[in-house]
């Protein structure tokens, strides 16, 4: 049994053929090209915009946090081309992990599965600790102090000591330090009630989710449009503050670090991807609607970090609310915006927690289904017809990194590890290109070796700028990853004990 097993697409388009619910029916086609983008839209816009915007241009790159959304827009353009051929030639229910397993083989399929882990549940416990920042910022305007150290991280950390440009001071050490609060409950207690409703099931609707996007959207229209009267320009200058000295502490080094803290504002694009046998047209559809709301992203992230920075001085917005604090400095003029920024983003940014928390359980869900994980993970509950046991384990983890954890270091390791799933998916594209050349591909990834290539480059590039703490982090992680797959998996996958691997190879190896 080879590392490099594969699954034919047909034998994936058998299972999920099979994938039918109680009744015997399967999932409806009904979203169009606009419902997937819109899909798109709500699984992007989070606690990356609402949250990390205004703390990485504090620490690392001040106003030209601008060119940091710049920059990794295009990482995330290039390997959104890629995703997007894959999506096309694949189109049933996946993620990246079913994608390697069709075309890369087992090992590189369970390596995926693995650092999804990072993107889904430990973005889940980020956007939860985002989410906190705004709620707890809500409750104090109308009159509800949530105490302190019952709403934050009990830890902090630091790459390197934080340098205050007005004072000229040194303030921090280095590493982990107690901030002498207990836990951040609100942030668990959100992950609670989402692994609830995910428990009794919810209908993932259309409908509902186009309103979320709605009611996002037009938030960051208003900061956009209003805040902009107000902005002053003396803010942006200077634009580019020089490096402090530090890797990655203002200068280029910092927009360029700043744009791999900033990356986790466009993950979920890829999302759009889970849907695919709810397309009605996925070969013609899944590309739009993974770049239409990549692009719309982009557009919205830049002026509203060109605003952020410009209505507050980015040495103001290392908090948990930035977007609040942006539109507080604007004065009395705006103050009517404060609340409906803060309900959007405590509407919006649980939804995004949602969508994370009920993607998480699907993959491990196709992993147990496939043996590579023990098959716990694949039980479904006889009356909710939901995972449940994935869904609980999931909730349970999340909660307890989002109550320990600040979201300046989970949003970097989430950031590393979805990178790296970039960085696989464009090499993938490039293999099966020499490899396969002759897949049908309804969507081609244009320019291809360029664009694979330069995505490889630019998430790599990304990925070289985070701090080391970040790095070994993810090194641990995979890995623990790569133990499990050798201890368990190997010898439990099904591919591997069926008949089929070696006829399966001739497909699309
Ligand atoms: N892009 C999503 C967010 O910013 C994950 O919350």
């Amino acid at each position: 049994m080879s590392l490099w097993s594969k699954k034919s697409v047909a034998m994936l388009q058998a299972e999920a053929a099979g994938q039918v619910d109680g009744d015997g029916h399967s999932l409806k086609r009904a979203l169009g090209a606009l419902n997937l983008t819109t899909l798109g839209i709500g699984a992007i816009i989070g606690a990356g915009i609402f949250v990390l915007t205004g703390t990485a241009a504090a620490q690392y790159a001040g106003p030209a946090i601008v060119l940091s959304f710049i920059f990794a827009g295009f990482g995330c353009l290039f390997a959104g081309l890629c995703y997007a051929e894959f999506a096309s030639m694949i189109p049933i229910a996946g993620s990246a992990y079913t994608y390697g397993y069709a075309t890369l083989g087992e090992f590189i399929a369970w390596i995926i599965g693995w650092d999804l882990i990072l993107e889904y549940l430990f973005g889940a416990a980020t956007v939860a600790v985002g989410w906190s920042g705004y709620f707890t910022a809500f409750m104090n305007e109308i009159g509800i102090h949530l105490p302190e150290a019952w709403s934050n991280a009990p830890y902090s950390y630091t790459d390197a000591p934080v340098y205050d440009p007005i004072t000229h001071a040194l303030t921090q050490a280095q590493g982990f330090s107690h901030t002498g609060a207990v836990m951040n409950l609100p942030a668990a207690l959100l992950i609670g009630a989402m692994t609830t409703l995910l428990v009794i099931g919810i209908k993932e609707s259309a409908g509902f989710n186009n309103l979320i996007v709605i009611l996002k959207v037009t938030i960051v229209f208003l900061v956009i449009g209003f805040g902009f009267m107000y902005v002053n320009q003396s803010n942006w200058h200077p634009f580019i503050p020089p490096n402090t000295g530090e890797f990655g502490h203002f200068g280029w080094s910092g927009i360029v670090r700043g744009s791999a803290v900033i990356f986790f504002a466009y993950i979920g694009f890829d999302a759009v991807s889970t849907a695919a046998q709810e397309a009605k047209n996925p070969q013609k559809d899944m590309p739009i609607g993974i770049l239409g709301s990549l692009a719309f992203c982009t557009v919205l992230y830049i002026l509203m970090a060109l605003v952020m920075t410009g209505l507050a001085n980015y040495t103001k917005l290392n908090v948990p609310h930035p977007v609040f604090v942006a539109i507080e400095a604007a004065g009395p003029a705006l103050a009517w915006l404060r609340p409906i920024v803060n309900i959007g983003a405590i509407l919006g940014l649980a939804s995004v927690v949602l969508v994370m928390l009920m993607g998480q359980p699907r993959i491990f869900f196709s992993m147990a289904r496939d043996g590579l994980l023990p098959p716990v993970f694949g039980k479904v509950h006889p009356r909710f017809q939901t995972p449940y046991v994935t869904t609980i384990l999931t909730g349970i983890v999340a909660a307890i990194v989002a109550a320990l954890f600040p979201i300046g270091l989970l949003g970097e390791l989430v950031s590393i590890g979805t990178l790296l799933a970039f960085v696989i998916v464009c090499g993938g594209i490039l293999v099966l290109r020499y490899r396969s050349p002759n897949l049908a591909r309804p969507f081609r990834t244009p320019l291809v070796p360029f664009v694979p290539i330069m995505g490889i480059l630019v998430c790599g590039y990304m990925m070289s700028s985070l701090p080391g703490a970040t790095w070994r982090r993810l090194i641990y992680w995979m890995l623990l990853g790569i133990v499990i797959y050798f201890t368990y998996s190997r010898s439990h996958s099904k591919l591997g004990r069926s008949d089929l691997a070696g006829t399966t190879n001739s497909t699309v190896g």
